[in-house]
């Protein structure tokens, strides 16, 4: 290990859009970061499939294609792994650690799935396990979270955390773009995962919550017990209604705190349309957090690309010099509580959660339907807070969207597979959730 005023050596897994931008952002800012630091950072090490694609960047360190090197290379303190993955990325991180690096990731996907493991592992090494970056891309809300608000009890934090399905979602409202087309597009800027599947289908936002719910109210990392959906489903014309009807529809991360557990969900949201929330569009990302002192707070960012996310590793990398000399037992802990306080609330199931709903039902066009499908929500104890229904007379179906008021999923999903049931109803019924994101 190297003296307390030589530079701190760091070595980096991956060097595509985050590692490419991490060395861009630490040589262009590497006169202002000494001064805060009070040491040199200084990429001694870096790994790569493809060195050729390295041949733009001016970077002064050893090129590695195997990833063992950097990771046994006894002249790296510090580890940066930006090259994702959940399988080989958890084997190099363990050995770092057992080895006495200290890590940095932006790596959501592992920390959702290997979290527990790989904090253990840190902590018994008295090593850091950094990772700003993994969770909504240049905003600060894991240090905002974790320390900013370590004397709140936190209710609630939901958060539009995704930025390729936002951008999607955007200009398919904005510019009447079809699904297909707009992540074509946010593949091309660089937004997307390596799989977009991640993306659309709310894994990668699902990693995100998961992790912010564990620093937010103490619990260990569970991604297994999230509730996922993805954009999929929805076609044009659900922005298009739900529109009419005064929401937008985003993609959110939801956790809440309740009495007898967490709730822990991604789905698509109508959120009113003169909500902040409703107004964060493109791949911009933000979360609004409800806590007890605060009330809520708001954080509001770039989510993906290479120079946001390199903002927060390289913020990662500043607090992991700064510590390096500090107490192992007086660092700020992983996931905000101590290991060993860590509450064992348990993470509720679907059905135990309270909402609003957005139905979009195709039903043939005959007389009646509306009565039925009404009656059948009502035997439920369901009120219906609003309706558009589409007249089409040439149409064989037609669209009949329903807003209703909050009530219980377990008694919403048991009234929809009735509804489905009638020979009417021509296609599976589309059920958003609807959150207004009030101050309670
Ligand atoms: P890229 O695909 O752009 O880069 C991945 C890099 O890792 C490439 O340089 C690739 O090499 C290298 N790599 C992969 N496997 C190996 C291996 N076995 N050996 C050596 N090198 C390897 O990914 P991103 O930079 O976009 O993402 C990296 C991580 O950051 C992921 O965990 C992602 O989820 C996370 N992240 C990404 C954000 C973004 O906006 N892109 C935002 C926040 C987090 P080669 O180039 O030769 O193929
Ligand atoms: N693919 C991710 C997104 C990158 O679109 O938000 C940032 O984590």
């Amino acid at each position: 290990m190297s003296d307390s005023m030589d530079p701190v050596r760091i070595g980096i897994l991956g060097m595509g859009t985050v590692g490419q931008g991490t060395v861009r952002v630490l040589a262009r800012n590497a006169e202002e970061i000494t001064r805060r630091v009070g040491r040199d950072l200084r990429v001694v090490h870096a790994a790569v499939r493809n060195p050729a694609r390295l041949e733009a960047l001016d970077l002064q360190a050893r090129i590695s294609t195997d990833p063992w090197a950097v990771v046994r290379d006894p002249e790296v303190d510090v580890l940066v792994e930006v090259m994702g993955g959940t399988g080989l990325a958890r084997e190099l991180i363990l050995a770092a650690i057992a080895a006495g690096k200290h890590v940095v990731t932006a790596n959501k996907a592992l920390l959702a799935e290997h979290g527990n493991e790989i904090f253990a592992a840190a902590q018994q090494q008295g090593v850091m396990v950094a990772f700003e970056a993994a969770v909504a891309g240049a905003i600060p809300i894991i240090k905002a979270i974790r320390e900013g608000l370590a004397g709140n009890r936190i209710q609630w934090l939901a958060g539009i955390i995704n930025g390729t399905s936002n951008y999607i979602l955007t200009q398919m409202f904005r510019e009447g773009w079809d699904f297909q087309q707009a992540l074509t597009e946010a593949q091309r800027l660089g937004y997307a995962e390596a799989d977009p599947g991640l993306d659309v289908d709310g894994g990668d936002a699902a990693h995100k919550i998961t992790l912010m719910a564990s620093i937010a109210f103490g619990i260990p990392v569970d991604f297994a017990h999230c509730h996922v959906e993805g954009i999929r489903a929805l076609e044009r014309d659900d922005v298009v209604y739900a529109a009419e009807l005064g929401y937008r529809i985003k993609l959110l991360g939801i956790s809440r705190r309740r009495a007898d557990g967490v709730e822990l969900r991604v789905h698509p949201t109508l959120i009113p349309e003169s909500h902040l929330l409703a107004n964060v569009e493109g791949p911009f990302n933000a979360i609004l957090v409800e806590s007890d002192a605060a009330g809520q707070s708001l954080y509001y960012g770039r989510g993906a690309g290479g120079d946001p996310t390199a903002s927060a590793v390289v913020a990662d990398l500043v607090d992991v010099a700064r510590t390096m000399t500090a107490d192992p037992s007086n660092r700020v802990p992983h996931l905000a509580f101590q290991p060993d306080a860590l509450s064992a609330l348990p993470l509720l199931p679907m059905a135990e959660v309270e909402s609003a709903y957005y139905l979009r039902i195709h039903a043939h066009n005959r007389a009646g339907v509306l009565a039925q499908v009404a009656t059948m929500l009502a035997e439920h104890q369901i009120s219906i807070e609003a309706l558009l229904q589409k007249e089409s007379p040439e149409a064989d179906t037609v669209p009949i969207v329903l807003l209703l008021h909050r009530c219980r999923e377990g008694d919403l999903e048991q009234a929809i597979r009735r509804i489905e049931a009638l020979p009417v109803v021509a296609r599976p019924v589309l059920r958003l959730r609807v959150e207004s994101l009030a101050e309670q």
